[in-house]
């Protein structure tokens, strides 16, 4: 898939690495900021330097949820992060996020949390603005 993907967009390959990049340095630049807990919307498949790895190296302790709409993605997740007390995948709708915040039991919302939505809005029909909003997110 990713080799027909190629040949459509050229660039696929440099623009998945460099959002990847955009994703860990963001996710770096949280912990150096106090930030310990993350909630990953639209995570995505998981793949090499995701966001409880990188935040469990700056900050030993520190927890993620994260959230995706497609099942698959989801049991891939938490099959990967099995044996992970501080990380875990929720199937669920970014536009649903009341069901976010009752399920994502991992995190305190009393505490700062590092909200990370990657490359996921553009996905999402309509206008997103109230949504975010809705979320206490914006
Ligand atoms: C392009 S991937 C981004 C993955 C990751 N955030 C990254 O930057 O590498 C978009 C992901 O958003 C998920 N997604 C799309 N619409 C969604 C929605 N309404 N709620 C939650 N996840 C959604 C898709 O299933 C997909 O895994």
């Amino acid at each position: 898939m990713a080799i027909e993907a190629q040949k459509i967009f050229p660039l696929a390959g440099r623009v998945a690495r460099y959002n990847r990049d955009f994703l860990q340095r963001v996710a770096r630049w949280m912990t150096g900021h106090g930030i310990r807990q993350f909630l990953d919307i639209g995570s995505g498949y998981p793949v090499t330097g995701n966001v409880h790895e990188i935040a469990q190296r700056c900050a030993p302790g520190s927890r993620v949820v994260y959230v995706d709409l497609d099942p698959r993605t989801v049991e891939v997740s938490n099959a990967l992060l099995a044996g992970e007390p501080d990380a875990a995948c929720l199937l669920a709708d970014a536009r649903e996020p009341e069901a976010i915040f009752e399920r994502a039991g991992l995190l305190d919302f009393g505490q700062p949390v590092g909200l990370l939505m990657v490359s996921v809005l553009p996905f999402v029909p309509g206008d997103v603005r109230p949504l975010v909003r809705r979320g206490g997110w914006a």
